[in-house]
């Protein structure tokens, strides 16, 4: 029987690329632009191989549905969206794209940051609607700001490089903290404490664990600077939604630049229709903090694009094709 391989989350482009690139494979492919779910597993039916992305949410007890599954290729870096320890425990390999996204993520983050720090979005309504008040519309520099960063993998390393070029100091924060990042830019470690004390801009790059789920709870607020910025585009749990939006109506918080938010699939019209068919209470608070969140005018929220580049799309599916290729060699590469 051929090989099924079924990817989940895809584009055209997508489409187009694998079916070119795994045609060696004479596997059976198909392409699905929705999520893989409990709901629509027979999708994944007779698969061995599936991929996903962000959306797709791969729980023990769908992969006890799909005993077949013997390779999942996240198209991701991040990879809670997949029960990694029931995949191990179901003898199944799990990879991941690592470091595809390192500068455009980063890029990303300065967007996000400058869009904030000069009202970019009431600059373009205003000048849209002709009702121009430039009172209105002051921002605030970015040279010598400090920077805090948590996280300096990947993609945290480039924000710090980045900063550097705005001639911004940087704290930051890793539970390894990197000597070699230390000694070739304008950076200093501390601790969380420190961080949250010295920051003016805190921005976020660790995955997340489940362990630090709300890391940024009100105790982290009440330690920040009165009018920090707070940038996420790392994963929407590591942020206490509620107490950020409390934080922000306060006045305490000076904005917030947000990608990723709890919650975050709700932002399709779909998932808002099927909650309210089928109320779930988190699902509404979410819904809420959101709506909240999306009237403040010191807060911008994008749908989870920070990875949304064409030369990042194709790193993507380059390393995707080699992680299933040499998953076939029985040398799996890039391993969660
Ligand atoms: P990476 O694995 O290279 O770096 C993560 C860093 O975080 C490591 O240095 C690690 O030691 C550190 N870390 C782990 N736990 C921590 C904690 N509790 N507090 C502080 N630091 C901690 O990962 P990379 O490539 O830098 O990506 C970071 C995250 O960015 C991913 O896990 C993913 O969630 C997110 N991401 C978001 C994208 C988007 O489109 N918005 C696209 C790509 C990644």
């Amino acid at each position: 029987m051929k090989n099924r391989f079924v990817f989940f989350d895809s584009t055209p482009t997508d489409r187009r690329y694998f079916t070119q690139h795994l045609a060696a494979f004479n596997a059976e492919l198909s392409f699905y632009q929705e999520p893989l779910t409990e709901q629509n597993i027979e999708l994944a039916r007779d698969a061995s191989v599936i991929s996903v992305h962000v959306p797709s949410k791969i729980t023990a007890a769908l992969l006890h549905s799909l005993p077949q599954v013997k390779f999942i290729a996240a198209r991701t870096t991040g990879y809670d969206n997949i029960d990694v320890q029931a995949a191990k425990h179901a003898n199944i390999i799990v990879s991941n794209v690592p470091r595809y996204g390192e500068n455009t993520v980063a890029e990303y983050t300065f967007m996000l940051l400058l869009a904030l720090s000069r009202k970019i979005v009431p600059s373009i309504e205003q000048g849209k609607s002709g009702n121009i008040d430039h009172t209105t519309l002051t921002g605030f520099d970015l040279n010598g700001k400090t920077l805090g960063v948590i996280g300096t993998g990947s993609i945290g390393q480039h924000v710090i490089k980045i900063a550097n070029g705005f001639s911004m100091p940087v704290i930051a924060y890793d539970p390894f903290p990197n000597a070699e990042l230390e000694n070739n830019y304008n950076l200093r470690y501390a601790s969380l404490q420190d961080l949250y004390a010295t920051a003016d801009i805190i921005t976020l790059h660790a995955p997340y664990t489940g362990e630090n789920k709300h890391l940024i709870n009100s105790q982290a607020f009440a330690k920040m600077k009165k009018g920090a910025v707070l940038i996420n585009t790392s994963r929407g749990e590591l942020i206490d939604t509620k107490a950020l939006v409390a934080v922000l109506a306060s006045g305490k918080l000076g904005g917030a630049g947000l990608d990723v938010i709890e919650g975050e699939n709700l932002l399709s019209l779909d998932e808002e229709t099927e909650l309210l068919l089928q109320p779930k209470k988190r699902g509404f608070d979410c819904a809420i903090e959101q709506m909240l969140l999306e009237k403040m005018p010191n807060v911008i929220i994008t749908p989870h694009n920070a990875f949304n580049t064409t030369e990042a799309l194709l790193r993507i599916n380059t390393t995707t094709l080699e992680n299933i290729s040499n998953f076939f060699k029985q040398m799996p590469t890039n391993t969660v």
